[in-house]
């Protein structure tokens, strides 16, 4: 293993696409940032500057950093953001993570254009180091959106009136939103190939607020991990992909040299919500030897579920299962310490005067368990660490799990509004803890894609309706259950998932789709010290920003 060293410097940048041009944030100028090429069990070491007039964090989304949750990122959970004109030194150490990861910016919604690619390669002590041939290339492709307005207009707006916020104006592959969306014609991403090659593609959501199907034309993709694990490979013509879920895929070259459209478009699970202008494409470009005819100017789209086809993305997800062989073990909790149910629901929040513009003059806000997250002005950790009282409780769930029936048309108000606090739950290290989160169907039911900083957790089980504490255990997948960081709850279903706390930190988990966090769908983790060195947090680095 060996130490890497980067420089990031968060600077705004102007950037053109659907015919405008506005300052984007940026690392080192690039939309996307960025790629990390390392290896595993390497650590990393990035310099942060912010030479931007605005806040920021930098989050290493799925990196479990053992024991120093000091880099993590998340603004206010452990750490104050990086101001204006500061450095902040991060130390990201790997340990069994392999296969494709990403970075983002952890403050208010700037990751929309602060995200890049980690590749974490194998050790390559035995044959190629990949479960599978080692591929000819690898390719990060990474969909995101683009707003026309500055992001933190879009996000001042969002809080200010307490509504929906304004849907982006384009969703993009590396930056490009692609031939479908106006003015674009030459924004599109090419990917240049072999014949007869196999090639691994590093798919990566780094949308703001949806879930997204992919497909390339004429060509099956092989799945072989996601979330930094490695899975059982199995073919497909799609895929899903959650914000913030990655997914490994084999491409074989097997078609005759041309051009082919690659394409995501959104799926949603939301109800009544028209889903136009969603569809990003890129293009697939085979080298044409040289006695082949002209490729087509007009190559086909690929076939995508349509976007409320929530079958079809069950589909593919309920596919995903650990490799789980002799070279990567996995260890899934059987006997639970901790077993939590979370509810997982967007509701309201009276508000002053009616001027609100969420349902009948409400605030939107979303919760867990009925606690609607506030970010406090000390981050966490810090308040952990050093004993400062009064920056968070630790009262999560404050009570009994608030059971919701998902079918219940008229809660009573008391289950419609959550309170706001600053709650987190603390954990005795190396304890073994279930949580299932419980989807509902209170407003704007949707899939919530839940992340959890600092583990990957095992997806044991997940279903729809009320998660039935008697009968649905007994259906759990304890054998090969996929290992991921982040897990799309269905809506009006629920999922179960499982880790050993053997991480001591204070560790972030919340809703992926950022106006669900920024509304209060969050609460954190605070995994105790265990006895021994190896069994600690470590000290805090001498340049953590101060609030
Ligand atoms: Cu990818 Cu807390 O985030
Ligand atoms: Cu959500």
């Amino acid at each position: 293993a060996s130490v890497r060293h980067y420089t990031f410097v968060v600077e705004d940048t102007p950037y053109t696409r659907l015919c405008s041009t506005k300052n984007i944030l940026t690392v080192n100028g690039q939309f996307p940032g960025p790629t990390l090429y390392v290896s595993k069990g390497d650590t990393i070491i990035v310099d942060v500057y912010n030479k931007a007039n605005y806040n920021i964090t930098i989050h290493w989304h799925g990196v479990k950093q053992p024991r120093n949750p000091w880099s993590d990122g998340p603004e206010y959970i452990t750490q104050c953001p990086i101001r204006s004109g500061e450095r902040f030194r991060q130390k990201i150490i790997l340990s069994d993570e392999e296969g494709t990861l990403w970075w983002h910016a952890h403050s208010d919604w700037s990751r929309a254009t602060v995200h890049g690619a980690v590749v974490i390669y194998p050790n390559h002590n035995k044959g190629s180091g990949y479960p599978f041939p080692k591929p000819h290339a690898d390719v990060p492709i990474i969909f995101s959106e683009w707003w026309k307005k500055d992001i933190v207009e879009v996000y001042n707006e969002f809080r200010r009136t307490g509504a929906d916020p304004n849907i982006s104006d384009a969703y993009t592959i590396n930056g490009q939103p692609g031939h479908l969306y106006p003015c674009s014609k030459s924004d599109t991403y090419k990917l240049t190939v072999d014949q007869g090659k196999t090639y691994l593609l590093r798919l990566i959501n780094a949308a703001v607020e949806d879930i997204l199907f992919f497909a390339i034309a004429n060509h099956q993709l092989t799945v072989v991990g996601t979330d930094g694990s490695y899975t059982k490979p199995f073919k497909t013509d799609y895929i899903t992909i959650s914000p913030g879920q990655t997914i490994d895929v084999l491409l074989e070259t097997n078609q005759p040299p041309s051009r082919y459209y690659m394409a995501a478009k959104v799926y949603s699970s939301a109800e009544g919500v028209k889903f136009d202008n969603t569809t990003t494409t890129a293009l697939l470009q085979y080298n044409i030897g040289n006695n082949s005819t002209t490729p087509p100017s007009n190559p086909p789209l690929p076939y995508l579920p349509f976007y409320n086809d929530t079958k079809a993305s069950v589909n593919f997800t309920g596919k995903l299962r650990s490799l789980a062989n002799e070279d990567h073990p996995i260890h899934v909790p059987v006997n639970i310490s901790s077993k939590l149910i979370f509810t997982v629901s967007v509701n309201t929040l009276p508000c002053a005067n009616d001027s609100c513009l969420g349902p009948k003059g409400s605030r939107l806000s979303a919760s867990l368990n009925n606690i609607s997250f506030s970010l406090p002005s000390t981050d966490i950790l810090k308040a952990y660490y050093n004993n400062i009282s009064g920056v968070y409780g630790s009262q999560f769930p404050s009570k009994p799990p608030l059971v919701f029936n998902f079918t219940a048309e008229n809660l009573p108000t008391y289950l419609n509004t959550p309170k706001k606090g600053t709650e987190v739950r603390v954990v005795e290290y190396n304890s073994t803890v279930e949580i299932v989160l419980q989807g509902t169907n209170l407003l704007a039911g949707t899939d919530h894609p839940m992340h959890l900083h600092g583990y990957s957790f095992y997806v044991v089980g997940w279903g729809f309706g009320n998660f039935d504490k008697e009968k649905d255990p007994l259906g759990y997948n304890l054998v090969d259950p996929p290992r991921q960081n982040t897990i799309a709850v269905p809506k009006n279903g629920w999922a179960a998932i499982r880790f050993k706390a053997n991480n001591p930190g204070v560790w972030f988990m919340h809703c992926h789709l950022d106006r669900h966090q920024t509304w209060g769908m969050d609460m954190a983790f605070i995994v105790k010290n265990g006895q021994g060195p190896d069994a600690q947090m470590l000290p805090p680095p001498s340049d953590m920003p101060p609030c």
